[in-house]
């Protein structure tokens, strides 16, 4: 690449207890360019950015921000040399508007300014780039695309000309991702300099200008997405080859296992969210949820595992009717749940790994402390099967990469050995080989016998492992397909809310 550099990194190196995070890591990114961050779960991704950020101060290396050496020692620091990052999760305040997060912890005299002197400027940004929000909306009330843009806005209302999103595209609709790539492709125009990371190989391909893949805390490839392609690129990430398609048994469907009937619920604002869902999930088979996101799909989830209220209708798992008896009542006849929010619902960040891993199974052993020792072992090989990257089982589950922590919530429910399986998002946030390995682990599962529920947005995930396929749209079923020859068209119009029965006589 040409020119004079915005950003250059030199050698850095950054170690955690037992990790070394960064290994001597050389990063240049130029004005006007999108750089993709590349690597597997775990591979120092976000910690780099981190450190450009000014959140992580690095051992070793040196950091020129246009050409000048700086030394950050807060984010403060790095916002006034014009860094700022969007990060991995959220970092917003849910009962506060756009603006008053916005303007949240500037509290020098300049900064000072009215709500309605501070609304006005971020409209002003926000229609500069096209960043639609509105600024008097609390951030409980927005989607997560529209959180994500306020976001956007915050980094760019303290003057961020270097901006680093660090998974942006993970927990957006292809939809919303489309409009966040106009976005940046028009900061980029305009000077800035985009730095994004992003296990999606596919928007990488076909937004960044410069790619920088690392494996391990090293720097094992400078590409440009002209001369190269996904296979390389998987290649280069994880050290293997990667297979993109997975072969599915022909299996004959079992007993019905998870029965939804006629359900309706109601969303956290209080409005109906599922308005009589029904559908039933037999042995030996995998049911996919297609959809755009908000449309019930995390309401669905949450009726199954008794975490949200049922107004009408019934959940029966494995015979057992568990409508309204609670989470308990769900775990114990049978169901396994991959949660849509891991830091929240799915694990304990501030437990060890090992507390993480054995949170269900302790229940069912009784005199467990005895079993500590096998507890331990149990805990060790679960570590190995699903590669999860950590320096010990004794480590915090916070401390886990984003990708490393899905795994970790995989392991335990998939080896809880679950009748029925609820996974929403189950490759949300992992690279192409643990993308590869888990979409293994549920294919196995249905060979097993376990009823699947498989809720994802990624439409191609679906239609690879799914038996059948259902269409949710404003919390009802548009119809359940085959998933053996079903037609990308026909999913699309019943995802924009066309009934089965409708395009069938058309
Ligand atoms: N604050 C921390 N304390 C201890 N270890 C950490 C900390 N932050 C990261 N690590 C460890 O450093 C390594 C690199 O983590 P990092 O979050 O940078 O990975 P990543 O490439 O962003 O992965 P992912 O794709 O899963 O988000 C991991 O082994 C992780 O467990
Ligand atoms: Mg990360």
């Amino acid at each position: 690449m040409e020119g004079t550099p915005v950003v250059q990194m030199r050698n850095i190196v950054k170690r955690f207890p037992g990790v070394l995070a960064n290994d001597h890591v050389n990063f240049t990114a130029y004005p006007g360019k999108i750089h993709a961050v590349l690597g597997e779960n775990g591979a120092g991704k976000s910690t780099l950015m981190n450190i450009l950020s000014g959140l992580y101060k690095p051992e070793e290396g040196e950091i020129f921000i246009n050409g000048e050496k700086v030394d950050f020692k807060s984010p403060r620091d790095a916002i006034e040399a014009g860094v700022g990052m969007v990060h991995q999760h959220f970092m917003l305040v849910d009962t506060q508007t756009v603006t008053e997060n916005i303007i949240l912890g500037l509290d020098e005299p300049k900064f000072v300014l009215s709500t309605g002197e501070a609304e006005k400027k971020v409209t002003e940004i926000a229609e500069k780039y096209g960043l639609y929000v509105d600024p008097a909306a609390r951030i409980w009330q927005l989607s997560v695309g529209e959180q994500q843009r306020a976001e956007i806005l915050k980094a760019l209302y303290r003057g961020a000309h270097i901006l680093i999103l660090d998974e942006p595209t993970a927990v957006l609709t292809p939809q919303e991702s489309e409009e966040l790539f106009v976005i940046l492709r028009e900061m980029a125009s305009q000077g800035h300099t985009i730095i994004f990371i992003s296990h999606k190989l596919d928007e990488v391909l076909a937004i960044a200008d410069h790619i920088t893949v690392l494996r391990k805390g090293k720097v094992v490839g400078e590409v440009d997405p002209a001369n190269t392609d996904k296979a390389q690129l998987a290649q280069m990430m994880v050290g293997r080859k990667v297979l993109f398609h997975l072969e599915k048994k022909d299996l004959e469907p079992g007993d019905p296992m998870l029965e939804v009937e006629d359900v309706h619920a109601k969303n956290d604002k209080g409005l109906p969210a599922l308005k009589g869902v029904s559908f039933k999930v037999h042995q030996w088979e995998i049911l996919g949820i297609a959809g755009v996101a908000g449309n019930g799909q995390s309401e669905l989830a949450q009726v199954i595992a008794g975490l949200r209220t049922v107004e009408k209708g019934r959940v029966v798992i494995a015979g057992n009717d568990v409508t309204n008896k609670g989470p308990l009542a769900a775990i114990r006849s049978g169901l396994g749940h991959i949660p849509e929010n891991r830091t929240e619902d799915g694990s304990i960040g501030t437990m060890s790994i090992l507390a993480n891993l054995i949170l269900k199974s302790y229940r069912d052993e009784p005199g467990w402390f005895l079993n500590y020792s096998k507890l331990r072992k149990r805990a060790e090989a679960l570590v190995k099967e699903f590669d999860i990257q950590t320096p010990s089982i004794d480590t915090e589950a916070r401390l886990l990469s984003g990708g490393n922590l899905q795994k970790l919530i995989l392991a335990r429910e998939l080896s809880a050995d679950p009748e029925v399986l609820v996974a929403v998002h189950p490759t949300q946030g992992l690279d192409v080989g643990a993308t590869e390995s888990v979409r293994r682990h549920l294919l196995k599962q249905r060979e097993e016998g376990r009823a699947i529920l498989l809720i994802s947005e990624d439409l191609d995930e679906v239609m690879q492992l799914s038996d059948r396929i259902a269409v949710i749209y404003e919390g009802e079923i548009m119809g359940i397909v085959p998933a053996k020859g079903a037609d990308r068209n026909t999913i699309g119009l019943m995802m924009a809310g066309t009934r089965i029965e409708k395009i069938k006589s058309s």
